[in-house]
């Protein structure tokens, strides 16, 4: 991994921001999915519970098909739950809320609108004036880096462009909770270690819950307070469900070449490759 440099943009924090009522754990009690059509059903994921504290940073990790992006579009409301609860700062989440900010793999940026619009329009639902909803884009924006692209629309830009304005837009919300799913799997390495910085960063200024899916193992012991390793999945016979939970001692300051951040590594590795053929 390369060196991550410091952003040269002070980061915008809660109290620049609009929203206060943001502080929200996460209760996952007894989750179950199954898909298909009433007596053909298969059980994607069961069994999953998990507790994530207000201001938590939480990594999910588990090979294709356990149940990672289930679980997030769950909690984001997006998907019913087949059985179980979900409970976000105390209440049943029962769809999409703006106490929840999503990133998913597709960036659902609104085509017709310039990308400082696309970050500046969370900003205006929730009642801020056109010049802050503005200023506010446009010091997210310079934080991924897209000062010069301000102005274009998201089909002139890269998927990787693209998927920095997503992560502009739903840090412009200032979410009580940040829901991430492989939020950095289209972008370059250096990009991608920038942004891990930055996230990082953002979390300690802005202390929202974050529940972050990644491939990366390294990403997420880079990133994460705890990791949670799931298992399972239909092409293994068995629910997608959690394996492990392991925590992160390592601090503020990390280095993914030092010894103590790679026997971590190790060990979520053994954990992720003892459950499945791949990863
Ligand atoms: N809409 C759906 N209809 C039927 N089955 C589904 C649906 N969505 C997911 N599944 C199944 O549920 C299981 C879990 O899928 P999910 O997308 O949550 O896995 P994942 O851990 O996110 O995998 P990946 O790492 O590849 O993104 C898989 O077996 C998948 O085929
Ligand atoms: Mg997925």
């Amino acid at each position: 991994m390369t060196n991550r440099k410091e952003p040269d943009v002070s980061i915008p924090t809660a109290a620049t921001l609009t929203r206060t009522e943001r502080q929200a754990d996460i209760r996952i009690n007894g989750l179950a999915k199954s898909y298909g059509l009433p007596g053909h059903e298969v059980l994607a994921m069961s069994d999953v519970t998990l507790d994530v504290a207000s201001g938590e940073f939480v990594a999910v990790v588990g090979a294709s098909g356990c149940g990672k992006s289930t679980l997030l579009r769950i909690l984001a409301g997006f998907e019913k739950p087949s059985t179980g609860s979900v409970l976000v700062g105390g209440t049943p989440v029962t769809g999409p809320g703006s106490d929840r900010g999503v990133v998913f793999q597709d960036y659902g940026l609104f085509p017709w609108l310039t990308v400082r619009e696309n970050v500046a329009y969370g900003p205006r639902q929730h009642g801020v004036s056109r010049r802050a909803a503005r200023e506010t884009a446009d010091e997210f924006l310079a934080l991924v880096g897209l000062t010069r692209s301000a102005g274009k629309f998201p089909g002139q830009l890269s998927g990787g462009m693209q998927q920095r304005v997503a992560i502009a837009r739903v840090l412009a919300n200032n979410p009580a909770v940040l829901l991430m799913d492989e939020p950095f799997g289209a972008l370059d390495a250096l990009t991608r270690t920038d942004l891990q910085a930055e996230l990082r960063r953002i979390h300690r200024a802005n202390a929202a819950t974050v529940l972050f899916v990644t491939h990366s193992i390294e990403e997420a012991v880079y990133l994460a307070d705890r990791v949670v390793v799931m298992t399972g999945g239909a092409a293994h016979g068995v629910p997608g469900h959690i394996r492990q939970i392991v925590p992160v001692n390592l601090g503020d300051n990390r280095d993914p070449s030092s010894s103590e951040f790679n026997a971590v590594k190790r060990m979520i590795a053994d954990l992720v490759h003892e459950g499945s053929d791949h990863v």
